[in-house]
């Protein structure tokens, strides 16, 4: 069925100028981009984002990691798409992640892993909404 699922461009994406590099591994996989902007996450709305993670160790730096810089918060759309999206980013851990995923290609660190992207249809919608007004998606 055609879905559409939630991503990020992180700060380690937007700082090394691969928002573009990024953006064609998602389109040559059938991605469409439906909405698309570019924000600085306050410190609350990251929490607050990330909030199923607060009691994990990682929290503070992960939520540090995401403030520190601009981000693309983006709506893509298509065949499968969370699925779709999951596997073209390759595993959370760069050191884990298969020949030609965003994380292979691009990715720093576990932390500076250069996108996010939702791991269930169902948070798919929630992440959606958070950032975006229905009027702003455009399919
Ligand atoms: P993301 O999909 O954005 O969701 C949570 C993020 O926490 C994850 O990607 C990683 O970038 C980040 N993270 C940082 N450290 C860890 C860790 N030790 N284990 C899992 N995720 C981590």
């Amino acid at each position: 069925a055609i879905e559409r699922t939630f991503s990020i461009l992180k700060p380690d994406a937007t700082r090394r100028n691969l928002t573009g590099k990024i953006n064609a591994v998602f389109e040559e996989a059938g991605l469409r981009i439906v909405a698309q902007k570019r924000i600085h996450m306050t410190r609350a709305q990251a929490e607050a984002f990330y909030g199923v993670h607060k009691e994990r160790g990682f929290f503070n730096d992960l939520v540090t990691f995401m403030i520190s810089g601009p981000v693309v918060v983006q709506v893509l759309e298509g065949e499968n798409a969370v699925a779709k999206h999951r596997d073209v980013m390759g595993a959370t851990n760069p050191a884990n992640a298969a020949e030609g995923t965003v994380r292979k290609l691009f990715a720093e660190s576990i932390e500076a892993n250069s996108v996010h992207g939702s791991d269930s249809l169902e948070n798919a919608a929630i992440e959606i909404a958070y950032f975006f007004a229905g009027t702003e998606i455009v399919g």
